[in-house]
């Protein structure tokens, strides 16, 4: 058992309380913060018995401080990571923790690369943003379909949610992705991070059955900021959601309706829930809402392809990060923000996370067909 002690926030959230409940399932000695002690209580059931509980919120920020110094790590779990997340990051790097996240937002994660990197690195912090189910098995599963495709490379990963993203989101989740609209969408183009229109490109994913191939259109993934770190050669990396043609079309128009400013905060304000509001899909749903993920490594002449599949999204992301911060306890990762496939070996991550989960992956690379392509 491990005596490290990892400061959970968010601990009253739908995520929050199922990354403590699996964080103490693994033996971690557990501070479980919320912004009230009853909440976070009735959130964690009988699990409250097995960690210490903490009160937190974030407009007072020499508390939390306070409640960092001493912590090995700080797993956050409050969104929107954009309004909420700075914070907490900051304060992880004052006190020397660890940092894990589980966000989705792509402005937050590259806010923390482009300005947090040096620091942790000279602090010796690891910082993994993005470890929850939108970030991580993407990162993992393009390192294993790439393993045996060399030189220059393109990389698209699509994830889908065949019950439909939004119907099976928790209010949290909600308001994150509201706040995605009308930000710039940024692709990794030789190297460089490129801004590009929501929803503009679409591909075919190969998603394992029962899921299937279907369309995807372009999103704001973590892929295009992670990837570069492992795979320096790419010369185009690209997340992908799964949506029909009418739905890649809607999502489009939004997209482009909300880069007017007024529209922008109209859409999100009717979108995202108000904090304390629940209008997000039942845990029930969620619980048994099927995800899957294809990623694709093609060379001039090889295509490598990894892909995973499960149900829960917010079950697989408490296990994932439960799988890095195992690892960042074991102090074999490197300081920096870091990608999640820097964490440890890929392939045992994943192994790791379907031990606990019914996540399971396979991989495939074949020959690039030859001949004139259209
Ligand atoms: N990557 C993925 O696939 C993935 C999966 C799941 C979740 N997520 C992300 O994780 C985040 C949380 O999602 P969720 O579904 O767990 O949301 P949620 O159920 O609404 O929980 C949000 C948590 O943040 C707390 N909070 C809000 N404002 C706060 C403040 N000012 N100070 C302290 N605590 C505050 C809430 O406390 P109260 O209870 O007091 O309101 C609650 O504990 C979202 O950004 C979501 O997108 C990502």
């Amino acid at each position: 058992m491990s005596r490290e002690r990892i400061v959970v926030l968010g601990a009253s959230g739908e995520t929050g309380r199922l990354v403590v409940a699996a964080l103490a399932e693994r033996g971690f000695a557990v501070v479980a913060a919320g912004r009230s002690r009853t909440r976070t209580e009735a959130a964690l059931g009988d699990r409250a018995a097995d960690v210490e509980l903490a009160e937190l919120d974030l407009t007072e920020p020499g508390r939390v401080r306070a409640l960092l110094a001493g912590a090995s790590t700080v797993v956050t779990a409050i969104g929107p990571f954009d309004a909420l997340g700075r914070v907490v990051l900051e304060a992880a790097l004052d006190a020397g923790a660890d940092y894990v996240d589980t966000t989705a937002e792509q402005p937050f994660v590259a806010w923390a690369r482009s300005t947090q990197h040096d620091r942790a690195v000279a602090t010796g912090v690891t910082v993994v943003p993005g470890a929850g189910a939108a970030g991580a098995p993407g990162d993992l599963l393009v390192a294993l379909a790439g393993e045996h495709v060399d030189g220059p490379c393109e990389v698209h990963v699509a994830y889908a949610f065949p019950q439909g993203l939004w119907r099976t989101s928790s209010a949290g989740t909600r308001r994150s992705l509201a706040t995605l609209l009308g930000a710039p969408v940024l692709a990794s183009v030789e190297g460089r991070l490129v801004e590009e229109r929501l929803a503009e490109h679409r591909r075919l994913a190969w998603f394992p059955r029962p899921v299937g191939p279907r369309h995807a259109a372009a999103v704001p993934g973590l892929e295009p900021l992670s990837v570069p770190d492992h795979r320096p050669d790419a010369r185009l990396v690209r997340t992908y959601l799964s949506l029909s043609t009418p739905g890649s079309e809607s999502l489009q128009f939004l997209g482009n309706v909300a880069r007017w400013q007024p529209a922008r905060e109209r859409l999100r304000s009717l979108l995202g829930p108000a904090p304390g509001r629940s209008r997000g899909g039942s845990a029930a749903d969620r619980e048994g809402a099927r995800w899957a993920c294809v990623a694709e490594v093609a060379s001039d002449t090889t295509v490598g392809r990894a892909w995973a599949y499960g149900t829960g999204p917010h079950t697989l992301t408490a296990a994932s990060v439960t799988t890095v911060v195992e690892r960042l306890v074991a102090g074999t990762v490197p300081a920096g923000v870091v990608a999640p496939s820097l964490v440890g070996p890929p392939g045992k991550l994943l192994d790791r996370i379907g031990a606990t989960t019914d996540l399971r992956w396979g991989r495939a690379v074949s020959e690039r067909p030859t001949g004139p392509r259209r």
